[in-house]
Parts: C-alpha cells; structure tokens; sequence
C-alpha cells in the first residue's frame, strides 16, 4: 500500500429537503453570490425557487450566469468570471449536474487570478487563491460535489481537460434526491455508466490496495442492484438516493487512498469524442470502456478476470468484458460508435486529435498503434 493523506473538506448535506441549510451556509461565506446554472431545468423543477428563497431569507443578494452547457465551454468560465470580479461577489454557488459545478470551480479560481484562465486548466499557472463554492447538485454522476476536479474543453483547440486542486473543493455541497427526480432516463443512464467508469479508473489505476478494490466491487455492485430499477421507475426517490449516494463515493478519493495513481486513460478516450462531437460524457465511456478491456485483455489478464470474479461470477477476461459491456447496454448506454452516429470516415479525425491530446494513462500508456485499435474496436 502507498502512504496517503486521507483528506475531504466538503461538508455535504445529503437527504430530503437538505436545502433548508442553504442559508446558514451561505451567510458564513458572505453576503453577495454569483448563482451560477445551465440551460433551465432548474426553473422548471422547481430547484431555482428553493434556492433563491433561501437566499432571501438569509438577505444574501445574488447576481446570475445561466447557460451553461453539458461539456462545458472555457468561454462561460471567462465570461462569469469577469461578472463575479465585476460584481465583487464573496462566494459562488453552482446549481447543477457536473458541468455547472465544474464551471463553477474553474470561475472560483478565475476570479482572483489575472491572466488568462485557460492557463490554469493547462497548468501553465497556479491558482493561488480562491472564492469560496456552494454545490447544490442536480444530477448523480460525476462526484464533483465532493472533489478537487473539474473538467472544462476548449472548443477553439479541441482539448477538454481535467484539473486537479485541493483549492477548487466545494465548501459546502446539498444532496437533495428528490432534486434528481427530472433527470430525464439518457442522462440518469450516463450517470451511472460515469460512477462504474470512476470505480474501474481506481481499479486499473497503480498500486496494490485491497481495501480498495473492495470498495470498488461495492459501488458497482450498488449500481448493478440499483441501477436498472432506477431506470424503470424514475420516480422512485429511495433508488434515486442510492445512485446518488453511489455516484458521490465513486469519486470522493475514497477508492484511490493506498493506490500510487488510478489510471484515467478511458476517460481521456470520452473526452475525445466529446470535444469533437459533443457525446455525453457517460456516453462517450460506455463505448471507450469495452474497446480498452478488450485492448488490455492481454497486458492485464489477471487484473480483468479478477474484476469478473468480485462483479459477474466470472473465471476470464473475455467473460468479465463480455459482461461489462452487457451491463452498459442494459443500463441503455451505446457501446459502439456507430450507436451514436459515427462512423469510420470519422476515424482519422478521431485518432488526430487522440494524438494532440495526448491520450493516456496514468498507470497504463497508449501508444499511437493502441489508438488505432481501439478506434477499431469502437467501431466494430
Ligand atoms: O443545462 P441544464 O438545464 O442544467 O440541464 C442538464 C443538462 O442538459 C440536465 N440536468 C441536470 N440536472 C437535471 C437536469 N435535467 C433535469 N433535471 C435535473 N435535475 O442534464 C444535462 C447534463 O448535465 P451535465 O452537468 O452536463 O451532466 P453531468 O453531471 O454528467 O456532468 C458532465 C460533466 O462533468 C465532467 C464531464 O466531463 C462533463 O463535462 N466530469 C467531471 C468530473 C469531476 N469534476 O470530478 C469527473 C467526471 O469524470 C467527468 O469528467
Ligand atoms: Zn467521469
């Protein structure tokens, strides 16, 4: 096991009507907030005149970014930014899925920094400071309502990256399930293709931790349970409580204490697609996740069929991946390309921008022959 520093600042209010804490936290971080959120679901719920009545209540003003968009734009974070310095805002609170939140962490550090804020997501700067976050989560998915990413792409240069930085953890998070209830079935199905994806992610990552992996088999063995009930009864809030609940620890550091790395390299294949196509992000991992398992059936045999044994009661590789793409499909995400509309004119685009954006591992590297394959088995 590798040494660690077990480490989570977010106080997280998970259960029904978990808003009405809203206030109180928002007070200890200030007086004035810039409410940030996406294309208007919040409207329609219901979440947005929760909120704002607890801004009320509290005499907290606000001023408002809406517009965000799934596979968030670097020019919304530029552009809320310049609204908060504008406006002196002293905290932010972000009310969605992960694009929102993860907008909403990249704005936190914008704010007070001078230059460009594409530099730091490209690393070519350093957040020094930050103003304080408030995630108010819409959708299960991402665990980006108890993290220190956030993911934003560059449509002008094709890159979505991702960034990490114990300064962008969200002060304070709202789980309310019954908030989840009006995800529509597409995006309540990507997101629990994303949390099995973050589960597999510290499990092919580097190190040996056991406790760890076992962990991981729970999680997913949750969604597997959950997950298909959910999908035929949306309005069930007790399976929505579960998802989420799930989906939270699935990316909260939990499974990556002990491990020197997880491995990353199938989410930087989503990213790809998302960038050039705008696919969803569980979407885009529910095709990428069986094409790099049946690349790596060789290099890390032991390691798949061991995830079959704990998962499907399986003795191969074959059969683990066999399965893992059989749960996919039944939890109703595409598993090829071509589900989605993309074809093999699309490859050597594909492969390109694969190669600019330097797609990989961190524990398992891909090489440009790798891309080509797995592009292959995308598509196949
Ligand atoms: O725009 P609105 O109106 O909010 O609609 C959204 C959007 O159309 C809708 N939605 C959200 N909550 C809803 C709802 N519709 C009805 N009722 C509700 N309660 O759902 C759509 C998708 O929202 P989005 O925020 O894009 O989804 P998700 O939470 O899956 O976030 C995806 C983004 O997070 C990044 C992804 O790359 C992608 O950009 N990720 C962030 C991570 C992190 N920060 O740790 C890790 C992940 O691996 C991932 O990369
Ligand atoms: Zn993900």
């Amino acid at each position: 096991m590798e040494n660690f520093v077990y480490y989570n600042p977010v106080k997280l209010h998970f259960g029904k009507d978990a808003i009405r804490k809203l206030g109180q936290a928002a007070q200890s971080l200030g007086k004035k907030a810039l409410l940030l959120y996406g294309k208007g679901s919040i409207k329609s719920n219901g979440i947005y005149d929760q909120v704002t009545d607890q801004f009320r209540q509290a005499n907290i003003t606000w001023v408002e970014y809406a517009g965000i968009r799934p596979n968030p734009a670097i020019e919304d974070v530029v552009a809320a930014a310049r609204l908060g310095r504008e406006e002196n805002v002293d905290f932010i609170i972000a009310v969605g899925g992960g694009s929102v939140i993860d907008s909403a962490k990249f704005i936190s550090i914008a704010i007070p920094y001078d230059g460009s804020a594409w530099n730091l997501v490209k690393g070519t700067a350093r957040p020094e400071s930050n103003i304080p976050l408030i995630a108010v989560l819409t959708l299960a998915a991402t665990g980006t309502e108890m993290n220190k990413f956030a993911v934003v792409q560059n449509n002008a240069t094709s890159e979505k990256l991702g960034f990490g930085n114990d300064l962008i953890y969200p002060r304070y998070s709202f789980l309310d399930p019954q908030y989840t209830l009006s995800v529509p079935k597409n995006y309540t199905s990507y997101g629990i293709v994303d949390l099995i994806a973050h589960c597999l992610e510290a499990y092919f990552g580097k190190g040996e931790a056991t406790l760890s992996d076992k962990f991981v088999y729970s999680i997913i063995r949750e969604a597997m349970e959950f997950g298909p009930a959910l999908l035929n009864d949306l309005g069930n809030y007790e399976l929505r409580a579960k998802i989420m609940y799930a989906a939270t620890n699935a990316l909260n550091n939990l499974l990556f204490y002990g491990r020197e790395s997880g491995d990353w390299g199938v989410h930087t294949i989503g990213h790809v697609f998302s960038v050039l196509y705008d696919v969803p992000h569980g979407a885009s991992l529910s095709i990428a996740y069986p094409a790099w398992l049946k690349l790596m059936k060789d290099r890390i045999p032991e390691r798949i069929e061991e995830l079959g044994k704990h998962l499907f009661n399986t003795s191969s590789a074959n059969d683990t991946i066999a399965e893992m793409e059989s749960l996919f499909g039944v939890l109703g995400s595409p598993v090829r390309l071509n589900d989605i509309g993309i074809t093999v004119h699309q490859k050597n685009k594909i492969i390109q921008t694969m190669i600019e954006n330097k797609v990989g591992g961190a524990h398992h590297k891909l090489s440009e022959h790798d891309y080509e394959e797995l592009i292959d088995l995308c598509l196949q």
